[in-house]
Protein backbone atom coordinates (compact mmCIF):
# COMPACT_ATOMS: atom_id res chain seq x y z
CA UNK A 1 0.00 0.00 0.00
CA UNK A 2 0.73 3.69 -0.74
CA UNK A 3 1.49 5.96 2.51
CA UNK A 4 2.47 8.98 0.97
CA UNK A 5 3.12 10.76 -2.25
CA UNK A 6 5.40 13.59 -1.57
CA UNK A 7 4.94 15.95 -4.51
CA UNK A 8 8.44 18.23 -5.35
CA UNK A 9 7.84 20.66 -7.96
CA UNK A 10 9.14 18.51 -11.04
CA UNK A 11 7.69 14.66 -9.48
CA UNK A 12 5.62 13.11 -7.14
CA UNK A 13 7.96 10.84 -5.03
CA UNK A 14 6.20 7.49 -3.90
CA UNK A 15 7.20 6.37 -0.59
CA UNK A 16 5.87 2.99 1.13
CA UNK A 17 7.31 3.12 5.04
CA UNK A 18 7.32 -0.02 6.84
CA UNK A 19 7.30 -2.11 3.40
CA UNK A 20 9.19 -5.64 2.45
CA UNK A 21 12.10 -5.80 -0.35
CA UNK A 22 9.97 -7.94 -2.52
CA UNK A 23 7.78 -5.35 -2.71
CA UNK A 24 10.07 -3.95 -5.94
CA UNK A 25 8.54 -6.84 -7.90
CA UNK A 26 5.16 -4.51 -8.11
CA UNK A 27 6.92 -1.75 -8.37
CA UNK A 28 9.46 -2.01 -11.60
CA UNK A 29 9.85 -4.95 -14.12
CA UNK A 30 12.18 -7.04 -12.82
CA UNK A 31 13.97 -7.93 -16.34
CA UNK A 32 14.63 -4.63 -17.28
CA UNK A 33 15.90 -3.38 -14.00
CA UNK A 34 18.99 -2.98 -12.68
CA UNK A 35 20.30 -2.57 -8.68
CA UNK A 36 23.08 -1.57 -7.63
CA UNK A 37 24.12 -1.60 -4.00
CA UNK A 38 28.13 -1.49 -2.01
CA UNK A 39 30.22 -5.01 -1.52
CA UNK A 40 29.40 -4.70 2.26
CA UNK A 41 25.56 -4.94 1.91
CA UNK A 42 26.12 -7.27 -1.09
CA UNK A 43 28.19 -9.19 1.09
CA UNK A 44 25.99 -8.96 4.25
CA UNK A 45 22.62 -9.55 2.43
CA UNK A 46 23.14 -11.80 -0.98
CA UNK A 47 20.11 -13.56 -0.75
CA UNK A 48 18.26 -10.21 -1.45
CA UNK A 49 19.59 -9.73 -4.55
CA UNK A 50 19.84 -13.17 -5.99
CA UNK A 51 16.88 -12.86 -8.45
CA UNK A 52 18.78 -9.33 -9.73
CA UNK A 53 20.55 -7.89 -12.00
CA UNK A 54 22.93 -6.12 -9.81
CA UNK A 55 25.83 -3.96 -9.97
CA UNK A 56 28.07 -3.70 -6.61
CA UNK A 57 30.26 -0.68 -6.16
CA UNK A 58 32.72 -0.16 -4.02
CA UNK A 59 32.04 0.99 -0.23
CA UNK A 60 33.01 4.19 0.87
CA UNK A 61 33.22 7.71 1.13
CA UNK A 62 36.50 7.61 -0.46
CA UNK A 63 34.60 5.51 -3.82
CA UNK A 64 31.80 8.10 -4.20
CA UNK A 65 33.95 9.77 -7.40
CA UNK A 66 33.31 10.22 -10.81
CA UNK A 67 35.42 6.72 -11.46
CA UNK A 68 32.60 5.22 -10.00
CA UNK A 69 29.79 6.65 -11.91
CA UNK A 70 31.69 5.52 -14.93
CA UNK A 71 32.00 2.38 -13.79
CA UNK A 72 28.50 1.72 -13.44
CA UNK A 73 27.93 3.73 -16.65
CA UNK A 74 30.20 0.71 -18.67
CA UNK A 75 28.48 -1.90 -16.78
CA UNK A 76 24.42 -0.57 -17.65
CA UNK A 77 25.80 -0.98 -21.34
CA UNK A 78 27.38 -4.65 -20.81
CA UNK A 79 23.81 -5.46 -19.27
CA UNK A 80 22.00 -3.74 -22.27
CA UNK A 81 20.54 -1.17 -20.20
CA UNK A 82 18.50 0.91 -22.80
CA UNK A 83 16.24 4.31 -21.58
CA UNK A 84 13.34 2.18 -20.53
CA UNK A 85 15.84 0.45 -18.09
CA UNK A 86 14.84 1.11 -14.08
CA UNK A 87 17.79 1.43 -11.81
CA UNK A 88 17.53 1.10 -8.21
CA UNK A 89 20.08 1.70 -5.87
CA UNK A 90 20.19 -0.25 -2.23
CA UNK A 91 22.13 0.90 -0.42
CA UNK A 92 23.35 4.35 2.42
CA UNK A 93 24.05 7.84 0.96
CA UNK A 94 26.92 7.09 -0.63
CA UNK A 95 24.83 4.31 -3.13
CA UNK A 96 22.07 6.73 -3.12
CA UNK A 97 23.77 9.61 -4.29
CA UNK A 98 26.03 7.94 -6.72
CA UNK A 99 22.93 6.13 -8.58
CA UNK A 100 20.33 9.11 -8.54
CA UNK A 101 23.23 10.71 -10.45
CA UNK A 102 24.24 7.68 -12.90
CA UNK A 103 20.71 7.14 -13.52
CA UNK A 104 20.38 10.94 -14.45
CA UNK A 105 22.83 11.31 -16.93
CA UNK A 106 23.01 7.72 -18.25
CA UNK A 107 21.18 8.27 -21.80
CA UNK A 108 20.48 11.51 -20.71
CA UNK A 109 18.62 10.13 -17.69
CA UNK A 110 16.55 6.65 -16.93
CA UNK A 111 13.92 6.37 -14.15
CA UNK A 112 15.38 5.00 -10.45
CA UNK A 113 14.35 4.36 -7.00
CA UNK A 114 16.01 4.12 -3.66
CA UNK A 115 15.61 1.56 -1.12
CA UNK A 116 17.60 3.28 1.69
CA UNK A 117 19.65 0.81 4.00
CA UNK A 118 21.08 2.92 7.00
CA UNK A 119 20.03 5.37 9.22
CA UNK A 120 21.19 8.26 7.71
CA UNK A 121 19.91 7.14 3.99
CA UNK A 122 16.58 6.59 5.74
CA UNK A 123 16.11 9.86 7.32
CA UNK A 124 18.14 12.08 5.40
CA UNK A 125 20.47 11.19 1.74
CA UNK A 126 17.74 9.78 0.01
CA UNK A 127 15.34 12.33 0.53
CA UNK A 128 15.43 15.65 -1.50
CA UNK A 129 16.80 14.97 -5.12
CA UNK A 130 20.48 16.02 -4.19
CA UNK A 131 22.61 13.54 -5.99
CA UNK A 132 26.18 13.14 -7.05
CA UNK A 133 29.76 12.58 -5.71
CA UNK A 134 33.04 14.39 -4.55
CA UNK A 135 35.36 16.05 -6.48
CA UNK A 136 39.01 15.14 -4.57
CA UNK A 137 38.93 17.34 -1.47
CA UNK A 138 35.55 19.14 -2.73
CA UNK A 139 32.34 16.82 -1.04
CA UNK A 140 29.05 16.76 -3.73
CA UNK A 141 30.64 19.44 -6.09
CA UNK A 142 29.30 17.72 -9.24
CA UNK A 143 26.06 16.38 -9.29
CA UNK A 144 22.12 16.90 -10.32
CA UNK A 145 18.85 17.88 -8.50
CA UNK A 146 16.63 14.67 -9.60
CA UNK A 147 14.20 13.15 -7.63
CA UNK A 148 13.92 9.30 -7.31
CA UNK A 149 10.36 7.86 -8.76
CA UNK A 150 9.96 6.42 -5.16
CA UNK A 151 11.59 5.56 -1.65
CA UNK A 152 11.12 1.62 -0.58
CA UNK A 153 11.57 1.38 3.53
CA UNK A 154 12.27 -2.00 4.78
CA UNK A 155 13.63 -1.19 8.17
CA UNK A 156 15.03 -5.10 8.22
CA UNK A 157 18.07 -4.18 6.36
CA UNK A 158 19.03 -2.16 9.60
CA UNK A 159 19.64 -5.29 11.20
CA UNK A 160 22.62 -5.79 9.18
CA UNK A 161 24.08 -2.23 9.87
CA UNK A 162 26.76 -1.65 12.41
CA UNK A 163 26.40 -0.48 15.69
CA UNK A 164 28.92 2.73 14.51
CA UNK A 165 26.88 3.39 11.06
CA UNK A 166 23.17 3.43 13.92
CA UNK A 167 24.64 6.18 16.04
CA UNK A 168 25.91 8.14 13.08
CA UNK A 169 22.87 8.64 11.75
CA UNK A 170 21.03 9.89 15.05
CA UNK A 171 23.24 12.59 14.66
CA UNK A 172 20.80 13.81 12.07
CA UNK A 173 17.99 12.72 14.07
CA UNK A 174 18.92 14.99 16.92
CA UNK A 175 19.58 17.78 14.25
CA UNK A 176 16.05 17.60 12.84
CA UNK A 177 14.79 18.02 16.05
CA UNK A 178 17.17 20.94 17.26
CA UNK A 179 15.61 22.83 14.28
CA UNK A 180 12.00 21.64 13.82
CA UNK A 181 10.46 19.84 16.74
CA UNK A 182 10.52 20.07 20.05
CA UNK A 183 8.01 17.30 20.67
CA UNK A 184 10.26 14.87 19.18
CA UNK A 185 13.16 16.14 20.91
CA UNK A 186 11.61 15.59 24.12
CA UNK A 187 10.62 11.92 23.03
CA UNK A 188 14.44 11.68 22.06
CA UNK A 189 15.14 12.52 25.80
CA UNK A 190 12.38 10.53 27.31
CA UNK A 191 14.14 7.39 25.40
CA UNK A 192 16.95 6.09 24.55
CA UNK A 193 19.80 4.64 21.57
CA UNK A 194 18.51 1.35 23.22
CA UNK A 195 15.40 1.85 23.05
CA UNK A 196 15.63 2.58 19.56
CA UNK A 197 18.07 0.30 18.32
CA UNK A 198 16.13 -2.88 20.06
CA UNK A 199 12.90 -2.47 18.59
CA UNK A 200 12.38 -2.22 14.93
CA UNK A 201 8.60 -0.59 15.67
CA UNK A 202 10.12 2.47 17.52
CA UNK A 203 13.11 2.96 14.85
CA UNK A 204 10.35 2.70 11.67
CA UNK A 205 8.07 5.32 13.54
CA UNK A 206 11.24 7.65 14.14
CA UNK A 207 12.31 7.11 10.88
CA UNK A 208 9.24 7.86 9.42
CA UNK A 209 8.41 11.28 11.57
CA UNK A 210 12.25 12.30 10.04
CA UNK A 211 11.44 11.75 7.01
CA UNK A 212 8.62 13.80 6.91
CA UNK A 213 10.30 16.91 8.75
CA UNK A 214 12.67 16.58 5.69
CA UNK A 215 10.59 16.58 3.20
CA UNK A 216 8.54 19.57 4.49
CA UNK A 217 11.98 21.54 4.40
CA UNK A 218 12.85 20.51 1.09
CA UNK A 219 9.23 20.79 -0.16
CA UNK A 220 9.48 24.45 0.69
CA UNK A 221 12.80 25.43 -0.59
CA UNK A 222 13.81 22.70 -3.30
CA UNK A 223 16.20 24.76 -4.31
CA UNK A 224 18.21 25.67 -0.85
CA UNK A 225 17.51 29.85 -0.92
CA UNK A 226 16.05 30.06 2.16
CA UNK A 227 14.48 27.18 4.81
CA UNK A 228 16.66 24.61 3.39
CA UNK A 229 19.59 26.19 4.90
CA UNK A 230 18.52 25.23 8.20
CA UNK A 231 19.32 21.23 7.44
CA UNK A 232 22.51 22.68 7.67
CA UNK A 233 22.47 23.41 11.55
CA UNK A 234 26.03 21.61 13.21
CA UNK A 235 27.56 21.17 9.59
CA UNK A 236 29.48 24.34 8.78
CA UNK A 237 31.73 23.91 11.91
CA UNK A 238 30.95 20.55 11.47
CA UNK A 239 32.14 19.86 8.20
CA UNK A 240 35.77 21.68 9.30
CA UNK A 241 35.89 19.07 11.89
CA UNK A 242 35.26 16.36 9.69
CA UNK A 243 37.97 17.15 7.79
CA UNK A 244 40.96 17.99 10.33
CA UNK A 245 40.12 15.56 12.87
CA UNK A 246 39.30 12.87 10.59
CA UNK A 247 36.07 12.15 12.74
CA UNK A 248 33.18 10.28 11.16
CA UNK A 249 30.50 12.89 9.97
CA UNK A 250 27.78 11.78 13.18
CA UNK A 251 30.56 12.58 15.28
CA UNK A 252 31.67 15.63 14.09
CA UNK A 253 28.34 17.32 13.08
CA UNK A 254 27.32 16.73 16.87
CA UNK A 255 30.43 18.64 17.66
CA UNK A 256 29.12 21.21 15.69
CA UNK A 257 25.91 21.15 16.70
CA UNK A 258 27.32 22.16 19.77
CA UNK A 259 29.13 24.35 19.22
CA UNK A 260 25.92 26.05 16.97
CA UNK A 261 24.59 26.07 20.11
CA UNK A 262 27.58 27.82 22.18
CA UNK A 263 27.33 30.40 18.82
CA UNK A 264 23.50 30.98 19.23
CA UNK A 265 24.02 31.61 22.48
CA UNK A 266 26.15 34.78 22.12
CA UNK A 267 24.34 36.07 19.40
CA UNK A 268 20.99 34.88 19.27
CA UNK A 269 19.59 34.68 22.93
CA UNK A 270 19.52 30.94 23.13
CA UNK A 271 19.89 29.61 26.60
CA UNK A 272 22.44 28.35 28.36
CA UNK A 273 19.86 25.85 30.08
CA UNK A 274 18.55 24.50 26.12
CA UNK A 275 22.83 24.14 25.31
CA UNK A 276 22.95 22.33 28.10
CA UNK A 277 19.87 19.88 27.14
CA UNK A 278 21.35 19.46 23.57
CA UNK A 279 24.43 18.19 24.86
CA UNK A 280 22.74 15.94 26.95
CA UNK A 281 20.98 14.06 24.64
CA UNK A 282 23.77 13.76 22.11
CA UNK A 283 25.90 12.14 24.68
CA UNK A 284 22.73 9.87 25.42
CA UNK A 285 23.28 8.42 21.82
CA UNK A 286 26.58 7.86 22.44
CA UNK A 287 27.69 11.15 20.01
CA UNK A 288 30.80 13.05 21.28
CA UNK A 289 30.20 17.29 23.01
CA UNK A 290 33.58 17.74 22.62
CA UNK A 291 36.84 16.55 21.08
CA UNK A 292 40.41 18.02 20.96
CA UNK A 293 40.55 20.18 17.23
CA UNK A 294 42.64 21.84 15.80
CA UNK A 295 41.24 25.04 16.17
CA UNK A 296 43.77 27.27 13.47
CA UNK A 297 43.40 24.43 11.12
CA UNK A 298 39.40 23.92 11.65
CA UNK A 299 39.13 27.79 11.20
CA UNK A 300 40.93 27.89 7.45
CA UNK A 301 38.74 25.21 6.34
CA UNK A 302 35.57 26.67 7.78
CA UNK A 303 36.56 29.75 5.90
CA UNK A 304 36.54 28.29 2.58
CA UNK A 305 33.31 26.52 3.47
CA UNK A 306 30.94 27.43 -0.01
CA UNK A 307 28.85 29.08 2.55
CA UNK A 308 30.98 31.70 2.74
CA UNK A 309 29.52 35.25 0.79
CA UNK A 310 31.82 38.21 1.15
CA UNK A 311 32.59 39.20 4.50
CA UNK A 312 29.90 37.65 6.35
CA UNK A 313 29.04 33.92 6.49
CA UNK A 314 25.70 32.54 6.36
CA UNK A 315 25.29 30.27 9.95
CA UNK A 316 21.93 28.55 11.12
CA UNK A 317 21.35 28.95 14.62
CA UNK A 318 18.47 28.39 17.31
CA UNK A 319 16.25 30.45 18.57
CA UNK A 320 15.06 27.85 21.05
CA UNK A 321 14.84 23.65 20.67
CA UNK A 322 12.73 22.77 17.79
CA UNK A 323 13.13 26.83 16.03
CA UNK A 324 16.19 27.38 13.83
CA UNK A 325 16.86 30.65 11.79
CA UNK A 326 19.62 31.67 9.44
CA UNK A 327 22.10 34.75 10.57
CA UNK A 328 24.48 36.53 8.48
CA UNK A 329 27.61 37.17 11.08
CA UNK A 330 30.73 39.11 9.66
CA UNK A 331 33.44 36.37 9.77
CA UNK A 332 35.35 38.61 11.96
CA UNK A 333 32.54 37.94 14.74
CA UNK A 334 32.83 34.34 13.93
CA UNK A 335 36.51 34.49 14.69
CA UNK A 336 35.76 35.54 17.73
CA UNK A 337 32.91 33.64 18.67
CA UNK A 338 34.77 30.59 17.73
CA UNK A 339 37.92 30.84 19.08
CA UNK A 340 36.40 31.74 22.91
CA UNK A 341 34.06 28.68 22.85
CA UNK A 342 35.02 25.51 24.37
CA UNK A 343 34.71 22.50 22.53
N1 LIG B 1 21.83 13.69 -1.08
C1 LIG B 1 21.69 14.25 0.10
O1 LIG B 1 20.82 15.12 0.29
C2 LIG B 1 22.55 13.80 1.23
C3 LIG B 1 22.24 14.17 2.55
C4 LIG B 1 23.04 13.68 3.58
C5 LIG B 1 24.11 12.86 3.28
N2 LIG B 1 24.38 12.53 2.00
C6 LIG B 1 25.52 11.66 1.66
O2 LIG B 1 25.31 10.41 2.28
C7 LIG B 1 26.58 9.79 2.48
C8 LIG B 1 26.61 9.19 3.86
O3 LIG B 1 25.61 8.19 3.94
P1 LIG B 1 25.80 6.90 4.86
O4 LIG B 1 26.17 7.31 6.22
O5 LIG B 1 24.61 6.04 4.66
O6 LIG B 1 27.12 6.30 4.22
P2 LIG B 1 27.45 4.94 3.45
O7 LIG B 1 26.60 4.77 2.25
O8 LIG B 1 28.91 4.95 3.25
O9 LIG B 1 27.06 3.82 4.51
C9 LIG B 1 27.79 3.70 5.71
C10 LIG B 1 28.36 2.30 5.86
O10 LIG B 1 27.31 1.40 6.18
C11 LIG B 1 27.28 0.31 5.26
N3 LIG B 1 25.87 -0.07 5.16
C12 LIG B 1 24.83 0.70 4.74
N4 LIG B 1 23.67 0.04 4.92
C13 LIG B 1 23.97 -1.15 5.44
C14 LIG B 1 23.21 -2.28 5.88
N5 LIG B 1 21.86 -2.26 5.86
N6 LIG B 1 23.86 -3.35 6.35
C15 LIG B 1 25.23 -3.34 6.42
N7 LIG B 1 26.01 -2.34 6.09
C16 LIG B 1 25.39 -1.24 5.59
C17 LIG B 1 27.93 0.82 4.00
O11 LIG B 1 28.49 -0.22 3.25
C18 LIG B 1 29.01 1.75 4.58
O12 LIG B 1 30.13 1.00 4.96
C19 LIG B 1 27.63 10.88 2.27
O13 LIG B 1 28.27 10.66 1.05
C20 LIG B 1 26.82 12.16 2.21
O14 LIG B 1 27.39 13.13 1.39
C21 LIG B 1 23.62 12.98 0.97
ZN1 LIG C 1 24.87 15.44 7.80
Amino acid sequence: MLDKNYVFSEKAVSVFFDANFSKLHDLVDKENSVLITDENIFAKLSEKFSAWKTIVIKAGEQYKNQQAVDDIVRQLIELNADRQTFIVGVGGGVVTDITGYAASIYMRGVKFGFVPTSILAMVDASIGGKNGVDVGVYKNLVGVINHPQFLLYDYSFLEALPKAEWINGFAEIIKHACIKDEKMFQFLQEKSFEYFYSSSRSIGKLIQQNVEIKYNVVVNDERETGERKLLNFGHTIGHAIENTAKLPHGSAISIGMVAACAISEKINGFSKTDTHKVKELISKYHLPVSFDIDKEKTWDILLHDKKKSGKDMNFIVLDSIGKACVKKIPIQELQEIFFSINL
